[in-house]
């Protein structure tokens, strides 16, 4: 802790106990952090409207002066990445190099959106009357709130901020309890390169009240959240009342699925990389795994070799690459769904219980003869576990795979390029992969369907997010 303490300094952190605060705690070894001061009603009060008059001034400055300063705040996160990602590692448990990985991945945003912040172009359109100009141009909403979570607990918060920043909004965020330190060191980083503080702020404290005072203010005109779908429903009824536009990545459910053709190598690799990133705590980990007759049993011998290999372990040993799960509360929703499977005729081919290692660590699990009265085939596991269904047609798999409420991430492992085509456009989800299980990156737009979510985020259409068209009819 001592050589990242550095990257902490605000006034919210403290190092010794203070009275009502939210203690942050290593998941791996339950020592406590740091200490984080909870606002109030009455601060929110004046941070919001701080905010705006903040926002008054940076939206009316030039785009080159928004993007170079947040070309600064990248060359500073990236500067501290070892550091940051340390920080990662110790408040939210996940493997150091992908503590770094996901450091790479928040910066890659603040760059994308520093470059978009130059060119967030509007339109002339062709006039329908002699002597009239038809024009449309962008404009930053106002005063923007994040809720973010504790998974990805500093790209979330860059995948929303750089946009909103970048438009010229002033954004509020609040990062999960769990992980706020990370949201405190990306912000003393901004502050830095010469993001205002009443522009760009970090508020902790009780969830509810929070996402109901950004809800209910009519200064912020702009939510987004990354979270689960039943908070997400509380973020929109909420919202109704101010007519708030909002953004919302839900939970997902996905479906990765690999055909008789496939090269089974790589979709083992695909799994690994999809259903074991963050130990499984992503909202695009791979959650059934549909593998056809033709290829199960090996497809099954050959993943369970892939899954005996992973080290699990406290995020900073060398080697480790599954951590603890976030919380008591994530391993019981592992176990539940384990043993709902087992009780209906799926067997452990690995893992299947809590680690030795104790705490929240849980052992890497595979599950073969999986079925759809299973609540693994309807529920979001959010941690190490991989159900494998067996199915026949491209029919059968293309109607049990939308057989969800959700529909964030797919996969599809075929090297048929018709039946990538077919089955990519007759999945109901928002994002698919084929022959690869990593399809996040800044270029392209993260979001999902149904109950996964509104919106987009990262890519040119993340930053519509955070503008208003206006249409200006010019007569001349
Ligand atoms: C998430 O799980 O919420 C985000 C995952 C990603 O950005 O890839």
């Amino acid at each position: 802790m001592e050589q990242v303490k550095y990257l902490l300094n605000h006034e919210n952190i403290s190092f010794t106990a203070i009275n009502d605060s939210i203690k942050v705690t290593n998941p791996a070894t339950k020592e406590i952090l740091a200490y984080v001061k909870k606002s109030d009603e009455t601060s929110l009060t004046d941070i919001i409207k701080n905010a705006n008059l903040a926002f008054k001034s940076w939206s009316v400055a030039l785009a080159s002066f928004r993007s170079d300063i947040l070309m600064k705040w990248y060359e500073l996160v990236i500067q501290n990445r070892a550091n940051l990602a340390r920080l990662m590692t110790l408040e939210q448990g996940k493997s150091l190099n992908e503590a770094s990985g996901e450091i790479a991945y928040a910066a890659s945003f603040i760059k994308w959106f520093a470059a978009q912040t130059l060119r967030n172009d509007g339109d002339i359109l062709t006039s329908v009357k002699k002597d009239e100009k038809l024009l449309v141009v962008k404009q930053p909403i106002g005063v923007c709130a994040a809720i973010t979570p504790w998974n990805f607990p500093a790209a979330m918060i860059t995948r929303k901020a750089a946009p909103a920043l970048g438009a010229g909004c002033a954004m509020i965020v609040k990062p999960a309890s769990q992980t706020p330190l990370s949201a405190y060191a990306l912000a003393s980083l901004a502050y830095a390169a010469g993001i205002p503080k009443d522009l760009f702020v970090i508020i902790s404290g009780d969830a509810g009240m929070i996402s109901t005072a950004f809800a209910d203010s009519k200064i912020i005109r702009k939510i987004s959240f990354t979270g689960s779908t039943e908070v997400g429903i509380k973020i929109y009824e909420k919202s109704a009342k101010t007519i708030k536009k909002l953004s919302l990545e839900l939970g997902g459910n996905a479906p990765f699925i690999v055909f008789d053709d496939a090269d089974l190598d790589k979709a083992v690799d695909g799994v690994m990389a999809s259903k074991f990133r963050n130990s499984g705590q992503t909202c695009v980990c791979a959650n059934r795994i549909y593998a056809q007759s033709g290829i199960y049993d090996e497809f099954c011998a050959k993943l369970n070799i892939a899954i005996k290999s992973l080290k699990l372990g406290n995020g900073l040993e060398n080697g480790v690459n599954q951590g603890p799960l976030i919380d008591e509360n994530a391993l019981k929703k592992v176990e539940e769904h384990i043993n709902d499977a087992l009780k209906k005729g799926a067997k452990c081919l690995s893992g299947g219980k809590r680690s030795s290692l104790g705490g929240t660590f849980f052992e890497p699990t595979l599950l073969s003869d999986a079925t759809k009265d299973m609540l693994v085939a309807r529920e979001e596991t959010f941690g190490p576990l991989c159900p494998v269904f067996k199915f026949k047609s491209d029919d059968e798999v293309i109607e049990a795979a939308n057989d969800t409420d959700f529909g964030l991430a797919s996969y599809i492992f075929t090297n048929d390029p018709k039946r990538q085509w077919k089955v990519s456009e007759s999945l109901e989800y928002g994002m698919v992969g084929v022959n690869t299980g990593l399809i996040s990156n800044e270029v392209a737009p993260f979001g999902g369907v149904k109950f996964s979510g509104l919106g987009r985020e990262g890519s040119r259409y993340g930053m519509d997010e955070y503008t208003e068209q206006k249409y200006i009819c010019l007569n001349l």
